[in-house]
């Protein structure tokens, strides 16, 4: 595919030109079974990787990115946001649905959030195939079932706090020096290469991401893309200028297909609105959105 070569030659260049070269993952898909399950993990990984652009999916993504774009390696790494136990944590209380979900709920409430776009059914195939691959990278592993980790204490909340209009502008100098090169200078990305980070076509305000301590946590780990070495202070601030941005706002009913949301959607949280302001009031931020 066109789109993902010129990809792959811009990032080959960039991190050559930075003396990096990044650790290619394990192959995710070695040794598939035979037969209709293999199949259906296949297709789940592609859509993964290509969610954005695969006919199957498209129709259900409301933005330009791809799972891919934040579960890196296609969740099969060590970074924040992987896979390599989320199939173990399943069935699970979830605070945001205040109910009991399943893997095949969560996958299918990204694309309203993080992919600004429609909810497709559970039992449909997009989800099933990407709740097979999502199952495979985790074959062999314990059921973790209610005895999921509490996970280490963040440094970001105490950030939180204390932050202000002086640490925004520490992050926009972050962002000049170690993001812009490959998500522009106005966050908008390189169609078809680098993708957008805020703006119309980025995540939506109900995604994890427009959280900024969870957007701090997920940077350190992953980002700058193939060298992944903020300090804990410079993913914050960078975090808080990144979420300091316009993006979609999410108001839950207009990414519920019509008729579905009685019987399909596993929720009894029915009504949400979250707006980027928004987001940085309920943080306690007094800070006005960047233009
Ligand atoms: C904009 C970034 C982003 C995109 C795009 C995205 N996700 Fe996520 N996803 C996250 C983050 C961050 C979390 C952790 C969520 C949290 O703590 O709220 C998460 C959590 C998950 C989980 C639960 C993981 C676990 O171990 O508990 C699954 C499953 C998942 N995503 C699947 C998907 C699928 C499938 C897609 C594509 C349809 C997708 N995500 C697209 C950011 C993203
Ligand atoms: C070498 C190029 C490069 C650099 C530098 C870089 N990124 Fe990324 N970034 C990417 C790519 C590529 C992806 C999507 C992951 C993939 O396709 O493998 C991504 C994904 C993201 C995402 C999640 C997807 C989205 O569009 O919302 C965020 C947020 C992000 N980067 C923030 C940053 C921040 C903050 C920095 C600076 C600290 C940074 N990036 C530096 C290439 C880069």
């Amino acid at each position: 595919m066109k789109a993902t070569s010129s990809r792959q030659a811009l990032l080959a260049a960039t991190l050559f030109a930075a003396g990096m070269a990044s650790a290619p993952a394990a192959d995710a898909l070695q040794g598939l079974p035979a037969g209709p399950l293999g199949e259906s993990i296949q297709r789940g990984h592609d859509m993964i990787m290509n969610t954005n652009t695969d006919v199957r999916v498209k129709g259900f993504v409301g933005n330009a990115l791809t799972c891919n774009s934040c579960h890196t390696d296609g969740g099969n790494n060590d970074h924040p946001g992987n896979f390599l136990a989320t199939a173990t944590k399943f069935p699970s209380y979830s605070k945001r649905e205040d109910t009991v979900i399943t893997l095949e709920d969560r996958v299918a409430n990204c694309f309203m959030r993080s992919m600004n776009g429609m909810r497709p059914s559970t039992d449909s195939g997009v989800v099933v195939d990407m709740a097979a691959y999502i199952s495979w990278l985790d074959r062999g592993k314990p059921i973790l079932g209610g005895a999921t980790p509490v996970p280490a204490k963040s440094p970001y909340a105490a950030m939180l706090k204390s932050a202000g209009e002086a640490d925004v502008q520490a992050g926009a100098k972050v962002y000049d020096a170690h993001c812009a090169s490959c998500h522009g200078a106005g966050g908008a990305g390189i169609a078809g290469s680098f993708p957008p980070i805020w703006g119309p076509d980025s995540y939506n305000a109900g995604a994890g991401l427009a959280n900024v301590a969870k957007l701090a946590t997920w940077v350190k780990g992953n980002m700058p893309l193939g060298n992944p070495s903020l300090s804990e202070r410079e993913a914050f601030e960078v975090a808080l200028f990144v979420d300091s941005h316009p993006r979609p706002d999410f108001m839950l009913s207009q990414h519920l297909r019509p008729g579905s949301a009685a019987d399909d959607y596993n929720a009894r949280v029915r009504s949400e609105t979250d707006t980027a302001q928004g987001n940085l009031r309920k943080a306690g931020l007094d800070l006005k959105l960047l233009p």
